[in-house]
């Protein structure tokens, strides 16, 4: 392990002997057990995945590194893509490490200033567009029809076979699939990844079942949940800010095909999960891969039964990517003191923070 994707999963990759094995450490990531939120659900066997350890913060590594091997084994002269942030992030990191030009159209104000920097210190092209992410996908599949330029967005099929190893790793962590799977649905290309990565495991015999797949999108965002285009996307979740995912059809078929869902998620329903899963488990995520979560605890409130559920939500990118947006839903925690010891002692012992004495943890 830790080999990256491409090595560690060559047989159930489309590669040639001509295929280079590049890799930037994607993949491998953790499979965290939950400590108090899933006590809190009544759910003994919670997981989070941590896509944010991926080298640029976000699953889209996986997928990206295919993409680009394959990109590279074709002799493209250079890769494009549409982002709504991450997946520019990592088509500009791995276009730095392979030296092939790399050019990404983003919506003008609608990323995430972590994710454009990355783009921008990697040393993408980087044009912002005047509209949102689904125009600026169509202008990308455009011009990559009409030019010789590599499309690296979900709708190339390499990007969804290196996504699906994320469900490869979950099941060899787990012995088996879990029962639920709890994801983002955006653009929609990583649900129909995991729901391929899980068949085909199946299919080798390496797990017995399969699991429920649950989407999630943004209320503001829900298209796959309303049937119909969305035509101004509206969330706090940029990442998920899409109105006309191009894997829709991938994502109806995980949902049916595995007895699942796609459901909906409010802004707020998402900030809340967003703060828990920081300050109940110590996962710094962003907003648009805590849906994931705010769709657990939505089903649970609606009735959902989870103490015999073996359950796993994807934290699909690292909260760092968006500190601004972390500070104001943090909710006034910094307070300011004057220099000395006294100030400290009233800051901290003086409101009774420090609680009752508690015995070791390990002996509970
Ligand atoms: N979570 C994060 C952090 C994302 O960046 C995305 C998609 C998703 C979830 C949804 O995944 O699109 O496969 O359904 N981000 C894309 C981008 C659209 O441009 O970075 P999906």
């Amino acid at each position: 392990m830790g080999a990256g994707v491409l090595s560690t999963y060559r047989d159930l990759l489309p590669l040639t002997s001509a295929t280079p094995m590049i890799t930037m450490g994607e993949g491998d990531t953790p499979l965290v057990k939950s400590n108090r939120l899933g006590r809190e659900l009544g759910c003994p066997e919670l997981y989070f995945k941590l896509e944010g350890c991926n080298p640029t913060g976000s699953f889209k590594d996986r997928g990206m590194v295919v993409a680009i091997a394959k990109a590279l084994e074709e002799g493209s002269r250079a890769i494009m893509c549409a982002s709504t942030g991450n997946t520019s992030a990592s088509a500009a990191a791995f276009g730095a490490h392979c030296d092939i030009p790399t050019f990404v159209l983003i919506p003008k104000g609608e990323v995430a200033m972590g994710k454009l920097a990355q783009a921008m210190i990697y040393g993408a092209k980087v044009i912002m567009v005047n509209a949102n992410f689904d125009v600026a996908l169509g202008l990308v599949r455009e011009f990559t029809e009409r030019n010789d330029v590599t499309l690296v967005n979900s709708v190339n099929p390499n990007r969804i076979e290196g996504q699906k190893t994320a469900a490869f790793e979950v099941v060899d962590a787990l012995g088996d699939a879990p029962d639920l799977l709890f994801i983002p649905v955006g653009n929609a290309g990583n649900i129909t990844a995991y729901w391929k990565g899980f068949r085909e495991y199946q299919d080798l015999g390496r797990s017995q079942t399969l699991p429920r797949m649950m989407g999630f999108q943004a209320e503001g965002a829900a298209p796959i949940v309303r049937g119909e285009i969305v035509a101004n996307p509206q969330t706090i979740a940029s990442a998920i800010r899409i109105g006309n995912p191009a894997s829709w059809s991938g994502a109806i078929e995980a949902r049916d095909g595995s007895g699942g869902v796609i459901d909906s998620v409010s802004d707020d329903e998402i900030l809340e999960a967003y703060r828990l899963l920081a300050n109940k488990e110590g996962i710094f995520c962003e907003p648009a891969s805590a849906a994931s979560f705010a769709g657990l605890v939505k089903m649970h409130r609606q009735g959902l039964d989870l103490h015999d559920k073996r359950i796993v939500c994807i934290c699909t990118g690292n909260g760092l990517k968006d500190p601004d947006l972390a500070v104001s839903s943090a909710g006034g925690q910094a307070i300011e003191i004057a220099p000395t010891i006294e100030a400290v002692e009233a800051a901290t012992l003086g409101n009774g923070e420090l609680g009752e004495p508690r015995r070791s943890r390990n002996s509970e």
